[in-house]
């Protein structure tokens, strides 16, 4: 491993070289810029919504004036997915292997891939291989990508200098390490967290191919429990926290939700804000859909029973509009609790009401919905595996969409749910309590409701929601304006986009 060219720097990686000019993608920028370094970024590579976040927070920053690019790794659906692709850095030794910068754009998004082919030219998801098990090496994977961030984002490249280095989750945490022990000035940086389940810990080994100084790890830093945590390390040494939800925010400082950093999360506490996510309102959007086959918007929300008939066609469910159809777009995981929903479902059946089920994640949940829906067929449709139209099929089609999460940093399909008028059932949790209000009666009398809450995250609970939400299905008139309310909620980037941009600058305004 070689130590980097520029003498005050800690980043250990051979630094290299730009190609020969007219490879070099030049530009002269004046104004300041963020580098966002992510590990999966919609619509090239998703596991979850970490990359809807990143493929869609750009954009919304953009259209306010803060120009993003990302740094994402080179895993083959990336370079393949990539426009207008030029080399614009060449490490000769990024740990043990070549690595190139391509510069490119897909989808509208300014890129620069990390091209390390010994480390990201592999089949399988960026973190599993086909087997389904984690990478031997994903420590290195991603201390290569934070490493990367880090130099590129103090401005190694040419043309490209950076005013904020923003890392999303422990993929990505390492940027903000590498650039605390960067001696002489650096850009700002943000880390945020969009679940505190996942925290990148490796073996204390992997401590010394890192090039960090030993003090990097200590109690206050990469140091968790005798491993290495590079979410850790990234929550010590970034300039600001944030995470998805103002109630995740408060949430993680606390024992119970907190997985063993809530200590952490409270010394950090004056340096952490919850920003809600937004969904891309171009993608998710009703009126234009083309995965649905029926367009439909709140001027005409009659349109939707053509989806709802469509989606229980798909699905083999019994075709009928006064049924109950309840989603689900969901991992299947003890995250998403629902396993709560299976305990429920003999009283929903009962009840007349019908589950469209779209999802994939642990195998005991898996089987036991497809066993559910062989033992109830016309009212339970299960499908396992990712697809993405029947998603929006299922936003579109259903009546309900139940959300039963024991924790959720913010959660994506509820607003989905929202903006395709399809009723939010959640637990509140997370970015469910602060995304859906609950038809309480406050909120029915004043005409302001959007879903249903339930609290706390037990099958008992879940069942009094799933009580409320048929009574308020048998009366149309108040579920009408209940989903009128939903299509009206602002469930964009905009206001989220202006929440990190005020962020930056007050980070910048610290710093000057
Ligand atoms: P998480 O990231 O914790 O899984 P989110 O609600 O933030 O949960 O984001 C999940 C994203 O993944 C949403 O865009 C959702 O539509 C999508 N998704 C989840 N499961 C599937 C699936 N089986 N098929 C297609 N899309 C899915
Ligand atoms: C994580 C969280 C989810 C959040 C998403 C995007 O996957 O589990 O709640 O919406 O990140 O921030």
């Amino acid at each position: 491993m070689t130590m980097g060219g520029d003498g005050g720097s800690l980043i250990p990686i051979a630094m290299g070289h730009a190609p020969a000019p007219n490879t070099l993608l030049r530009q002269a920028y004046d104004m300041s810029r963020v580098l966002a370094v992510t590990s999966e970024i919609y619509p090239l590579i998703k596991t979850g919504g970490l990359a809807d976040v990143t493929g869609a927070l750009p954009l919304a920053l953009n259209a306010a004036g803060v120009e993003t690019i990302t740094l994402v790794p080179g895993y083959p659906a990336v370079l393949q997915g990539l426009k207008n692709p030029g080399e614009v850095w060449h490490f000769p030794d990024m740990f043990g292997g070549h690595a190139y910068v391509i510069r490119g754009t897909a989808a509208s998004l300014d890129l620069l891939v990390l091209d390390a082919p010994h480390l990201f030219n592999r089949p399988g998801n960026p973190y599993n291989g086909p087997d389904g098990r984690e990478w031997h090496d994903n420590g290195i994977r991603f201390a290569a990508l934070g490493a990367a961030g880090a130099a590129i984002g103090n401005g190694l490249i040419p043309g490209l200098s950076f005013d904020i280095v923003h890392a999303h989750d422990w993929q990505s945490a390492m940027a903000p390490v590498y650039l605390n022990y960067h001696h002489g000035p650096r850009p700002g940086t943000v880390l945020t967290i969009h679940n505190l389940a996942f925290q990148g810990r490796f073996a204390a080994s992997l401590f010394p191919r890192l090039g960090l100084p030993g003090s990097a790890f200590g109690f206050d830093g990469l140091e968790y429990h005798h491993d290495v945590s590079f979410l850790k390390g990234g929550l010590c040494f970034a300039d600001r926290l944030t995470t998805v939800s103002p109630t995740y925010a408060r949430e993680i400082t606390t024992e119970e939700y907190g997985m063993g950093l809530d200590g952490l999360m409270r010394y950090r506490a004056a340096s952490l804000t919850g920003i809600v996510n937004g969904i891309d309102d171009a993608v998710w959007n009703p009126a234009t859909d083309e995965l649905i086959p029926h367009k439909f918007s709140r001027g005409r929300i009659g349109q939707r029973a053509g989806n709802k008939t469509a989606l229980q066609r798909r699905l083999g469910l019994v075709e009928s509009q006064s049924a109950l159809v309840i989603g689900v777009v969901s991992r299947l995981t003890s995250q998403k609790g629902l396993d709560m929903l299976l305990e429920n479902l003999p009283g929903l059946i009962a009840d007349g009401v019908q589950l469209a089920l779209l999802g994939s994640g642990e195998r005991e949940l898996e089987f036991s919905f497809i066993e559910a829906a062989a033992r109830n067929p016309g009212a339970i449709g299960c499908v396992m595996g990712y697809n993405e139209q029947l998603a929006h099929l299922i936003q579109a089609g259903s009546d309900a969409l139940l959300v039963p999460s024991r924790f959720e940093p913010c959660g994506l399909t509820q607003l989905c749910a929202l903006r395709y008028g399809s009723i939010p059932v959640v637990s509140r949790v997370g970015g469910l309590a602060d995304t859906v209000i609950d038809a309480n009666e406050a909120a029915l009398t004043a005409g302001v409701a959007t879903g249903i809450q339930f609290s706390p995250a037990t099958p008992e609970a879940l069942e009094d929601g799933l009580r409320r939400l048929l009574i308020l299905w048998r009366n149309q008139p108040v579920w009408q304006r209940m989903q009128r309310n939903a299509m009206n909620a602002d469930v964009s980037w905009r206001n989220p986009a202006a929440h990190y941009a005020t962020l930056y600058n007050s980070i910048l305004a610290e710093r000057s």
